[in-house]
């Protein structure tokens, strides 16, 4: 067991009730409360307990499930969290109440328990009352094994403690609305398996990685990856272990985002610190190093923005708590059914961006955006070798000459993997229903509309025009780390690397023109040759 290595700083509980939090039912649920986040540290995390510390400033405390990482131990990883640029910058929050506020528990949803010790599993047992299970591996081609561990086995580890909380209200699991991929349309409810989380878990125990990868046709219904396939085993255990010993039920709900994107609206707009998923292929085609995808342009892209997921997080605890049911609630957090885009549009309005407000790392002019069915497979595989791999060479070759580190190949590779991964979701469509959200919005709109202004989740009400505008900006800000006063630079280079590269273009095809003329010539001559 790890030893209590990381702070518990004294209970500093606001004693200052706010007058939000009086008119507020939902600011009033979390008044007072301690709560318990797994991955806390990630893209949804994040935004999850700054939306929770702004706008419930008299809550408790925040336990963190935090693991030693990249050779930092717990106590460093909870100051950098801390003083993340995420919560300095957008200035609602500052140190001293993250610290007073954010307490570190050191586990890791790998291992059995949590890999808790006895002292922190003890606070938590006595303190907690709301927990958002959100640690998981999001990576698509994790082992099986691994991923068994990571989302199964940590999923049991949680609802374990969840029944031993002595004052649990509510427990909210993180899931995804691709868990049943296999379906095209997922309902809010638990889809049966042909195996259980346990069977599996039990399989893996004695199975080389290699043996167990090999159940996959077996067992994965025609899922595309070990992800969906383990979040999928997570809500089947929590479906049918939600009975405490006593017989009566555990306060806990299912939430389910789509694909969740950079924050619409708060704390900042835009904000976002991953390169994972559409967010990252559209960056590299703003910066013309993506050309082509095998993706279908008229489908519809199911985007979810991260500050939607969180507030939607916030209300289904307070509701799960203040509704108690028999029923388990899934709540699909997603948009397509309700207010749709396209991945062209997506992507158009992205590349419309790219090329108004360029970024000073641009390599090339953004590509148009494939329409009708996409590329054909034969256009894909020449786009993929000649335009990027080939130009990639190119670029190292110049980098190279010019003394600097070759690196563009690598990039290429590393997104034709990521692409790779993606290609199943983008190329096909699914129906997400979201009526659970969207009964939650209407009551909250009768009874509390300030509280479904301050926690918003409609997403009806996004713009996507606008939105994907402020997601480019995001890019260029908190990705690329480019500030918008150097857009005017950033044009005069997109001018001459246009013309580079349109001249690198015509010297390319007259080239080709003039092999093709050339070798016509000499086969005619011999030819003819030949024949007399
Ligand atoms: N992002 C999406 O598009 C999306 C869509 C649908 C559903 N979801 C679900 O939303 C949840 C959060 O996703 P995200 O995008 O925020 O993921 P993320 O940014 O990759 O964050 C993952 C979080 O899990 C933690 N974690 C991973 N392995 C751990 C371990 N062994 N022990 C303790 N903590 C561990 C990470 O902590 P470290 O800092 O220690 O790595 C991090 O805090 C996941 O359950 C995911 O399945 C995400």
């Amino acid at each position: 067991m790890s030893p209590p290595e990381v702070d518990n700083s004294s209970m500093s509980g606001s004693t200052s009730t706010t007058m939000s939090s009086k008119s507020s039912p939902v600011t009033s649920f979390y008044a007072h409360k301690s709560i318990f986040i797994t991955g806390a540290t990630g893209f949804i995390g994040k935004v999850l307990v700054e939306k929770l510390l702004t706008h419930c400033p008299d809550i408790s405390k925040i336990y963190i499930l935090l693991r030693p990482k990249n050779g930092q131990n717990t106590r460093q990883r909870l100051e950098d969290f801390i003083q993340c640029n995420f919560f300095t910058s957008c200035g609602r929050l500052d140190v001293s109440t993250l610290r007073s506020k954010i307490s570190a528990v050191v586990g890791d949803i790998t291992v059995p328990q949590l890999g808790l010790s006895e002292e922190h599993r003890q606070t938590l047992i006595d303190n907690v009352s709301i927990v958002f299970h959100s640690a998981a591996s999001v990576k698509f081609d994790d082992p099986l094994k691994e991923c068994l561990d990571f989302n199964v086995l940590g999923t049991m580890s949680v609802m374990d403690l969840c029944k031993q909380l002595k004052k649990l209200d509510s427990f909210v699991h993180v899931s995804t609305a691709y868990a049943y991929c296999q379906l095209e349309e997922t309902e809010e409810k638990v889809y049966p398996m042909t195996v259980t989380p346990e069977q599996m878990l039990d399989v893996a125990k004695w199975l080389d990685r290699d043996s167990l990868a090999s159940l996959k046709d077996a067992v994965f219904e025609e899922r595309p990856n070990t992800y969906t396939f383990t979040k999928a085993l997570a809500e089947q255990y929590i479906k049918e272990n939600r009975q405490r010993e006593d017989g009566q039920g555990l306060p806990v709900a299912i939430a389910r985002p789509s694909i969740v994107t950079a924050t619409w609206k708060e704390p900042v707009t835009g904000w976002v610190d991953s390169y994972n998923g559409p967010g990252g292929a559209s960056l590299l085609g703003s910066l013309g190093i993506a050309r082509t995808m095998c993706f279908n342009p008229n489908n519809t892209a199911d985007l979810i923005p991260v500050d939607i997921v969180s507030n939607a997080l916030i209300n289904i605890a307070w509701y799960t708590a203040s509704h108690p049911s028999n029923d388990l609630k899934v709540y699909n957090i997603t948009s397509g059914n309700v207010n749709p885009i396209s991945w062209y549009q997506y992507l158009e309005y992205g590349r419309n961006m790219a090329i108004e407000y360029p970024s000073t790392r641009v390599v090339r002019p953004p590509a148009k955006v494939m329409t009708g069915k996409g590329h054909s497979p034969l256009s894909n595989f020449f786009t993929k070798w000649i335009s990027e791999v080939l130009f990639a060479y190119l670029i190292d070759i110049i980098l190279f000459i010019c003394g600097q580190k070759p690196m563009m190949v690598r990039v290429v590779k590393k997104m034709h993997h990521a692409f790779d991964l993606l290609s199943y979701f983008v190329r096909r469509e699914w129906k997400f229903p979201c009526n659970n959200i969207l009964s939650l919005v209407e009551f909250m709109e009768k009874t509390c509309p300030s509280d479904r202004a301050i926690f918003y989740m409609d997403v009806r009400e996004i713009n996507w025009k606008d939105y994907i505008s402020d997601c480019y900006m995001g890019f260029r800000r908190y990705l690329m780390r480019e500030p918008d006063s150097n857009i005017p630079s950033a044009k005069r280079r997109m001018k001459w690397v246009s013309l580079a590269y349109h001249t690198l273009l015509i010297v390319f095809f007259l080239s080709v023109g003039m092999m093709v003329y050339g070798s016509v010539s000499l086969a005619r001559g011999l030819v003819l040759k030949m024949i007399y």
